[in-house]
């Protein structure tokens, strides 16, 4: 079963909350799922993981599995991790990223790996997120909004992934703010790109299991998703 990387047109577009509802389905679903954050960054948690996102990530999909090996490098520091290395003098590394993903692969049927940021967020000087990407050998999902810019957005994230040959599986339009409405968005994008759009995420109240499945089963095609 194919590993999936889920990649955004920016940070905040709700990669992680995406990535969290797509786990617990599939994990319901009777799949082996793990989850892989290669670089986090902020301010570390007090308690816990240091990375909220991967608390969420390790809870939605019920893993126990050790800190450093789902998320091999994080930065105290709200940052693309080139930034965070030219500030913080720790270099990425990314050997690191792809014997951990080789690790996670062995133990699960199938990895769902967050991105960091948009496509082009540099992690080298000349290796973004796109290089991460080809170099993981994983196909593509893109978080998009559905706020007015997310055109552009979406266009410009689909042309560099093609760029890349990364193969793209599909969109999910993450519907949490007001925007354009939904079935323009949607047709417009598919359009546009010539690339499915997997579904559409509402305002999640509740982020407790029950209620994430409720609502990526419900709004998101995962036939073709697991296609
Ligand atoms: N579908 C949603 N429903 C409610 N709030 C959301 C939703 N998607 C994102 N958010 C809000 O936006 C924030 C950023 O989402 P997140 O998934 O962390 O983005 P990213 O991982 O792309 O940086 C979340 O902390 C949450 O407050
Ligand atoms: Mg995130």
């Amino acid at each position: 079963m194919k590993s999936l990387f889920i990649t955004g047109t920016d940070t905040d577009v709700g990669k992680t909350y995406v990535t969290a509802g797509i786990a617990v389905t599939l994990r319901k679903m009777g799949i082996d799922i793990g989850v892989m954050k290669p670089f986090a960054a902020g301010i570390a948690q007090k308690k816990g993981f240091k990375s909220e996102d991967v608390e969420i990530l390790s809870r939605a999909a019920q893993v126990n599995d050790p800190e450093d090996l789902v998320n091999p490098q994080f930065f105290p520091l709200p940052a693309s991790p080139y930034t965070a290395w030219k500030t913080l003098k720790t270099k990425p590394k990314i050997n690191t990223i792809f014997s951990c993903f080789k690790k996670l692969s062995k133990i699960h049927d199938m990895i769902l790996v967050e991105g960091m940021g948009g496509i082009m967020t540099p992690i080298l000087k000349e290796y973004y997120v796109t290089h991460l990407i080809k170099d993981m050998k994983i196909p593509t999902i893109i978080v998009t909004r559905s706020k007015v810019g997310t055109v552009n957005h979406t266009m410009m994230t689909v042309k560099m992934c093609q760029k890349y040959k990364i193969p793209i599986k599909g969109i999910i339009i993450n519907n949490f703010e007001d925007g354009y409405p939904i079935a323009d968005l949607k047709r417009d994008l598919q359009n546009l790109t010539g690339i499915k759009v997997l579904g559409t995420i509402p305002f999640i109240e509740d982020m407790s299991d029950a209620s994430l499945y409720n609502i990526f089963k419900k709004n998101i095609d995962f036939k073709l998703l697991l296609k």
